[in-house]
């Protein structure tokens, strides 16, 4: 028998992936962040500072912090989180994790198993659907409007599932910033949705990593902090805030739960240098340097809904975020994303097409998510100029753009 590597891997795991070969020359996709907004020299003075101060902990598993993650990173989320989203937890109440996907990951763990079913929002965070399916877990979308999760649908949802004697295991939501909506939840909606959980007995599972991105820098109570007892399991992350590539993220819950999944994030500890340098930058700048941001992010929202106007006019549907990185677009029935999607890859646009985006594939197939925070103002005009005529050529429309005809 002649041997191949391939024989040996596990069953049922997902498609290889391709090499690396360079970001698209326009890339609206994923989470990039804006790239002069990286506090480089802020940065680089508390990489010094830190690492001589603190460099020898580095011989340390846990760096002298436990596996937990870096303490003094863990008291600024404690204090800055009280200030600003009414959080009152302590530094016990926090695992650092690399990045909050890994989050998403060791919550499932806690929580899911197979055959279960979960709420999501009816369009959300493409990473967790994926995380929820490969778990062989049912997710069920709860309609949105304009603040966020429908607590009427909620409970139609809920009294149908009872009637087929389902018990939810939690409804994930993104009230802040929602991801791909780009709304934000009021609080009165999140204590709705709160009561709504108790009276069902379900948890909440809220992910919260555009919560500094809001345009008028407001931060809403979060849902955990509404909550008089455990049932809300929270994630964040400095991707968003700061750099994705930093990969540090969090999960807040009680130490029932923290202490649970410390038993099975058996991983060493998250990159250590990372934490000890946020903690160091955090301390003295952090609401400064999002303060900063969230004004690039809304110039450059603002710039692309220019673009997408001239150039798509009234076929490209949405309203403006209300902060974060991303435009959700719905265009008419007749365009299908999906197919847009791989016209466009092959000419160098990459975009986010819809029907990833949503619990039911087929309601998000005329929709596509454009991340426009990293890329430079040139490729935000060209690009979306350069999408407009790929689907022109493809379905036809929009006839006109900038006024010209096609
Ligand atoms: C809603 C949401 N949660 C989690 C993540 C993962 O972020 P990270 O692992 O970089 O913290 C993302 C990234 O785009 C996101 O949009």
């Amino acid at each position: 028998m002649t041997y191949k590597l391939e024989n040996f891997f596990a069953k049922d795991l997902p498609d290889a992936t391709g090499a690396y070969s360079g970001f698209p020359e326009y890339n609206f996709v994923g989470g990039h962040n804006s790239e002069i907004n990286i506090p480089i020299k802020k940065l680089v003075k508390s990489a010094e500072s830190v690492l001589l101060k603190e460099g020898k902990n580095l011989a340390l598993y846990g760096h002298n912090s436990g596996p937990q993650g870096n303490l003094a990173l863990r008291e600024f989320l404690v204090s800055y989180l009280d200030e600003h989203t009414g959080m009152k937890i302590d530094s016990g109440n926090i695992l650092l994790t690399s990045g909050s996907l890994q989050a998403l990951d060791l919550v499932n763990k806690l929580l899911l198993k197979k055959d279960d079913t979960v709420l999501v929002e009816e369009a959300t965070y493409g990473g967790a659907i994926s995380r929820i399916e490969s778990l062989g877990v049912k997710h069920l979308g709860i309609k949105l409007d304009n603040e966020g999760i429908c607590p009427q649908h909620l409970i139609q949802i809920l009294e149908m599932l009872k009637a087929k004697d389902i018990s939810p295991k939690y409804l994930y939501t993104i009230p802040t910033v929602q991801n791909p909506t780009a709304t934000v939840m009021p609080e009165k909606r999140r204590r709705e949705i709160l009561e709504i959980a108790k009276k069902y007995n379900f948890l909440i599972f809220e992910d919260d990593c555009y919560a500094d991105l809001t345009w008028d820098r407001k931060r809403p109570k979060s849902i955990y902090s509404l909550c008089d007892e455990d049932r809300v399991i929270y994630c964040g992350s400095f991707s968003k805030s700061i750099a994705p590539a930093l990969r540090v993220g969090y999960i807040i819950a009680s130490w029932k739960a923290i202490s649970k999944i410390l038993a099975y994030k058996n991983d060493g500890g998250s990159g250590a240098i990372e934490q000890m340098i946020l903690a160091d930058f955090c301390k003295n700048n952090y609401k400064k340097h999002a303060d900063e941001l969230v004004i690039e992010l809304e110039r450059k929202c603002d710039l692309m809904m220019q673009c997408l106007d001239m150039e798509f006019g009234s076929i490209a549907e949405f309203t403006k975020p209300k902060g974060g990185i991303f435009i959700w677009i719905t265009f008419p029935a007749s365009i299908n994303t999906n197919r847009l999607f791989k016209v466009a890859s092959e000419k160098g646009v990459a975009l986010n097409p819809g029907s990833e985006w949503v619990s039911k594939s087929e309601e998000g197939i005329n929709k596509i998510r454009l991340c426009f925070a990293n890329p430079k103002d040139e490729t935000i005009k060209d690009g979306i100029s350069h999408l407009a005529q790929i689907c022109y050529d493809e379905f036809g429309i929009p006839i006109t753009g900038a006024n010209v005809k096609r």
